[in-house]
């Protein structure tokens, strides 16, 4: 099938190569110059494990071509994708503007029937607005080509984006037309072959789905750091309470780690998002709001421990002068090189404004720190994990890398200047910790 994807970021990017992969064709378009000539080049602009190779193949074999022409896109694709950000806006709802710039993109340069489809996240309601735009756009052309808005939102997770798209737990397709559902269908068959995963619903169900599913995941995440923190006061070890929990199978496994919270390009702004629809339709979401609040503390818990190990007062400018912290971990997450949202960053400036300087190491996120934060004094980024320890008070982990697992323990005692760690991720076992020699910090324990 012929298919014009608007937006080469994670989701778009992934997607386009995954449909390409199984013998689609796939045109991407974007109004980013540089990522565009970069794509063309074989350069892939961001870290997802797969995605290099995918690119490069199905660009090779013409199945898989990039333009910021966006006539030239819109013409291509019997069914257009929308796959552009969603950013918050001031009051925390999804700033729809990208969303809607690419949907009158799409009537300025239609000239056939199209199916439209709303794989960025979007708040219930947002198909309407497409299909106005989209409407409105044609009447100035005096065109009346027809067209169908489906909401088919995406559940990859970054880190495994590929494998995620290649083998989905469920397409979600939201739409109230058969023909367009038909089309979505005969798309979707190549991942649809093991088991039936296909769910066809009401597009403001599939809207609402997304936001459930990522609002759910974070509040099991706060839920856990709440248990942690209850944890710490009353001397249990939360590690041992969560395999003691995990073990309903009401409950599982999984997505159940305490941690220095949750980052990322969706979890935050998601739970916001919902929050912000919730309060526009006469609702105060308690929950969402609770998830977010114990979020946003969590994320300053390393500079707590911090400030708490040292005696000194937490957002006293100087208070941390003269020391140099090594950070483990940059990215919001492992197997990405996304910071957006990173507690990291929250510590990093935290650390800063207190007169400390951050010496880090992050296996894919170090380019992306540079482009975030430039060159700056208290700033170096270090090649190697072992390097960043060099000459450092403490070791921080931020990120659970799985090379951060199973480290030297006497290589971090000898290039640190106190054996001394505040782990962020709880990567290393506590009641070994004291015999190697460690004053060990960690959540919940
Ligand atoms: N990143 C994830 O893990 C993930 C997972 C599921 C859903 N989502 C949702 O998918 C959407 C996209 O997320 P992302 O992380 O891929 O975003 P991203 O910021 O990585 O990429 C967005 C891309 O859209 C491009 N763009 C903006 N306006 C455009 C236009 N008018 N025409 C063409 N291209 C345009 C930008 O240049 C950028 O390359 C968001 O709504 C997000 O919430 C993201």
């Amino acid at each position: 099938m012929k298919v014009t994807v608007f937006g080469t970021g994670y989701v778009g990017l992934v997607q386009a190569a995954v449909l390409a992969d199984a013998g689609h064709n796939v045109c991407c378009v974007d109004i980013d110059p540089t990522k565009i000539e970069k794509l063309r080049d074989g350069i892939i602009p961001i870290y997802e494990p797969g995605l290099a190779e995918l690119v490069k193949h199905n660009y090779h074999d013409s199945r898989l071509t990039f333009t910021t022409d966006a006539k030239k896109g819109v013409e291509h694709g019997d069914i257009q994708f929308i796959a552009v950000g969603t950013p918050p806006d001031e009051d925390g709802a999804a700033d729809l503007q990208y969303v809607l710039t690419v949907a009158k993109t799409i009537a300025e340069h239609m000239n056939a029937k199209t199916v439209v489809v709303n794989k960025s996240t979007v708040p219930v309601g947002t198909a309407d607005k497409v299909q106005l735009a989209i409407t409105n756009g044609l009447q100035q052309r005096n065109k009346n080509f027809e067209f169908t808005v489906v909401s088919n939102p995406e559940f990859l997770k970054e880190g495994s984006a590929v494998a995620d798209c290649k083998r989905p737990d469920r397409i979600i397709i939201g739409t109230n037309s058969k023909q367009a559902e038909e089309q979505m269908r005969e798309l979707y068959a190549p991942f649809n072959r093991n088991h039936e995963k296909i769910i066809v619903m009401d597009i403001k169900s599939a809207e609402l789905t997304k936001y459930a599913a990522n609002c759910m995941l974070a509040t099991k995440i706060s839920f856990m750091n709440e248990m942690a923190n209850i944890a710490e006061r009353v001397g249990a070890d939360i590690e041992q309470v969560r395999h003691g929990i995990g073990s309903d199978p009401r409950i599982g496994y999984q997505f159940i780690y305490p941690g220095c919270g949750y980052g990322g390009s969706c979890f935050p702004k998601d739970v916001q998002a919902l929050v912000q629809t919730a309060e526009n339709n006469g609702y105060s979401s308690e929950i969402l709001k609770a998830v977010e609040a114990v979020n946003y503390r969590q994320k300053n818990k390393l500079y707590e421990y911090i400030c708490q190990h040292y005696g000194v007062e937490q957002n006293l400018p100087g208070s941390l002068a003269g020391k140099t912290f090594a950070l483990w971990g940059l990215a919001f997450k492992p197997n990405t090189d996304d910071m957006r949202e990173a507690p990291s960053r929250v510590l990093m400036e935290a650390l800063w404004a207190a007169g400390a300087k951050v010496q880090a190491y992050d296996p894919e996120a170090m380019e992306e720190t540079q482009r975030i934060y430039g060159s700056r004094d208290d700033l170096v980024l270090m090649g190697t994990k072992e390097t960043a320890l060099k000459g450092a008070d403490a070791l921080v982990v931020c990120t659970e890398w799985q090379s951060f697992k199973a480290p030297d323990f006497e290589v971090i005692k000898s290039e640190l200047k106190s054996a001394l760690i505040f782990d962020g991720r709880n990567l290393f076992d506590a009641a070994r910790m004291k015999p190697k020699g460690f004053v060990y910090r960690s959540v919940g324990r």
